[in-house]
């Protein structure tokens, strides 16, 4: 066993005296496992045992754990700048991300807001597009969501966000949001009667979307002609459409992002996750330069004061940068590729198995759904991890799904380790 220095007690009973875990009823789940180390796509515990990181530790290091290109070039820019305000000071990494990322977000993108995470860029995006009127002079506070999305776990993010075990304790403090259902066939002509409804009723801000797949929604994948008719739809009525890539970013979807798959391009885009490749976190929240335009003014409280301690930090920019220069390289681009054939052939193998009742894929995002009900945080969920995990591969089902979103640098072989382990649980069940 690795034990720590000066003390015979385990990571996890350590753990347990100090520490609140996020997303865990400490009741009833009080151990967490000890991870000491992790590289490509491996995580080892403090016993040494190894995991495949099937979910790329939600969807965050898709380069692979530790991946020495990223860790060099941050390495190197800690020798230079650790840290600066970036409130009146500017800095290269910052500079360098915005130069390299605007020209390959889709659409007319061209300011780059630095926050701290999914949840936050989120937030940024909410008041960005609330302020947005409001420097208009026109109030409009109604915001439009998709039912199920999951946006964050901060106060606009969480409004926004559909799935009532994060938000229900706090529904009556929401900002104002209607919902609508998710586009699941071309011809989406209810759901745009709703919204011509909702439209006529309400001042709408702004609609929030995760572009294609929901992923807290257990990768629920959206019908792109119908996304495409409501985004169209909105944007002829001329609402403000925000998309959370949060998750979808920097090529999940088998394009850089979900956005440039639909021909209708948002005014702002939400990034973070991926973003960093899982070194350090950081968001962004991207928009055009007609909504940057609506804060320009003589007077300062037309500018957009919001502000967070380690916004544009040197050492996650340069994470970044280092990030999508790999996402660019030939050998990322060709991994996304064999990881998309090889799930498309896997499912073919598997799609007709009587304990699958649907299946989903889009990029190198696989999502299973088995044929048995299971509540999202109960007991067949966690057996079902228990099962991988004892097999060396952590995968976090949502309730009955079981998903795999790998990092680009899975092998075949390691690919096909988890493909057999899926096959064997639904032997099993
Ligand atoms: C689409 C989407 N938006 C926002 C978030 C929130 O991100 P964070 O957990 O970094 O706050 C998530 C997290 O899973 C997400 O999937």
């Amino acid at each position: 066993m690795h034990l720590n220095t000066g003390t015979l007690e385990s990571l996890s009973k350590r753990d347990q005296r100090h520490i609140w875990h996020p997303l865990t009823q400490h009741k009833t789940h009080p151990e967490m496992l000890g991870i000491t180390r992790a590289s490509g796509v491996y995580l080892y515990d403090e016993q040494g045992r190894a995991y495949i990181d099937g979910i790329a530790s939600w969807y965050t290091a898709v380069y692979g754990h530790c991946n020495p290109y990223i860790t060099g070039r941050v390495a190197g820019q800690m020798q230079k700048l650790d840290q600066v305000v970036f409130s009146g000071f500017t800095h290269e990494p910052a500079v360098a991300l915005s130069e390299r990322l605007i020209p390959l977000l889709p659409g007319n993108q061209s300011r780059l807001f630095f926050s701290d995470n999914g949840s936050t860029a989120v937030e940024v995006a909410i008041k960005m597009a609330l302020q947005y009127h409001f420097n208009k002079g026109r109030k409009k506070q109604v915001l439009l969501a998709f039912e199920e999305g999951f946006h964050g776990d901060t106060f606009g993010a969480m409004s926004v966000s559909g799935l009532s075990v994060y938000n229900g304790p706090f529904e009556d403090l929401s900002l104002e949001v209607r919902r609508i259902p998710v586009p699941m066939t071309d011809a989406p002509d209810a759901i745009l009667q709703q919204l011509d409804a909702l439209l006529n009723e309400n001042e709408v801000a702004a609609f929030i979307y995760e572009p294609l797949v929901q992923g807290a929604a257990a990768m629920k994948v959206h019908n792109r002609n119908g996304l495409g008719r409501i985004l169209s739809f909105l944007r002829e009525r001329g609402i403000l459409l925000i998309a959370d890539e949060v998750m979808t970013g920097f090529g999940k979807t088998g394009t850089r992002f979900a956005s440039e798959q639909l021909e209708t391009s948002p005014d702002i885009i939400c990034l973070s996750k991926a973003l960093t490749a899982g070194l350090l976190p950081m968001a962004v929240t991207s928009c055009s330069e007609e909504i940057f335009d609506a804060f320009y003014s003589d007077r300062l409280s037309d500018g957009f004061f919001h502000g967070h301690t380690y916004t544009a930090n040197p050492l996650a920019c340069t994470a970044a940068l280092a990030g999508i220069e790999l996402l660019l390289s030939d050998e990322i681009q060709e991994g996304i590729g064999l990881i998309q054939s090889s799930h498309k052939e896997f499912l073919e193998r598997i799609a007709l198995h009587p304990k699958i009742a649907d299946y989903r894929q889009c990029g190198v995002i696989l999502a299973l759904d088995l044929a048995t009900s299971a509540s999202r945080y109960g007991n067949f969920r966690d057996e079902v991890m228990d099962f991988f995990m004892a097999r060396g591969i952590f995968l976090r089902p949502l309730g009955n799904t079981v998903y795999l979103l790998p990092p680009y640098v899975i092998s075949p072989d390691q690919l096909g380790e988890v493909y057999g382990a899926i096959v064997q649980l639904l032997d099993k069940i």
